[in-house]
């Protein structure tokens, strides 16, 4: 596994908040920065979701997602706030091995993780949770946990599979709205930021 251009365009530190933010709107907005899979990726971990036959919710293919940073309702003024913070680092592309499964939330939730994490997409995670304090926008403070929730209200243990080894070159991450639709929620995505450089071995 190799990464490469890990860069910030700027010190964090530089970073001020803002004197006055903008008037508030009134109109709120559930959001959170995400990596997104592509649609091999997407694919594949549609095909994990089949073979675990669960019985429980499974995450719609379009909304598979891992959360970087998750901001909760934020006043629609500070939308161009957190895009200018995204728009100050710059991300690392990098691949990782989606390898186990795992459960949290009293097993009610299962996820797809990955047993080695490069370290410059945990650098790049702590860089935009900090971007994101020192801006003075409010977001989830729990330490990050990388994972790619598959089924939620799960109600009994998933089968026992074989070896899972899904490779997902990361070159960006998005800004995703959530919001509530007939079927459940949909996430909608409202920025993007690709990595400079890519082509990783
Ligand atoms: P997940 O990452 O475990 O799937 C939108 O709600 C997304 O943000 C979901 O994917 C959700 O869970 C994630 N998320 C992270 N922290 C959250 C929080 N405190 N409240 C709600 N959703 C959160």
């Amino acid at each position: 596994m190799r990464c490469e251009g890990w860069s910030i365009v700027f010190p964090v530190s530089e970073l001020t908040v803002p004197a006055e933010r903008a008037a508030s709107t009134g109109k709120k907005h559930r959001l959170f920065f995400a990596l997104v899979p592509d649609a091999l990726v997407r694919r594949q971990v549609h095909d994990i979701q089949r073979r675990l036959e669960g019985s429980g919710r499974a995450v719609s293919p379009p909304n598979l997602h891992v959360t970087l940073a998750f901001l909760g309702m934020q006043d629609a003024a500070v939308i161009p706030e957190v895009c200018t913070v995204a728009s100050g680092l710059s991300f690392p592309p990098c691949r990782v091995i989606l390898d186990h499964l795992g459960q949290f939330g009293r097993g009610r939730v299962l996820w797809l993780g990955a047993g080695t994490l490069p370290a410059p997409l945990q650098a790049f995670q702590r860089s935009l949770v900090q971007a994101l304090t020192v801006a003075g926008i409010g977001h989830d403070p729990k330490p990050w946990n990388f994972h790619l929730t598959l089924y939620r209200r799960l109600r009994k243990s998933p089968p026992t599979l074989g070896p899972i080894a899904i490779e997902w070159a990361l070159n960006g991450y998005e800004l995703i709205e959530s919001v509530g639709s007939k079927n459940g929620v949909e996430y909608h995505s409202i920025a993007q930021w690709k990595a400079l450089e890519e082509g990783l071995e």
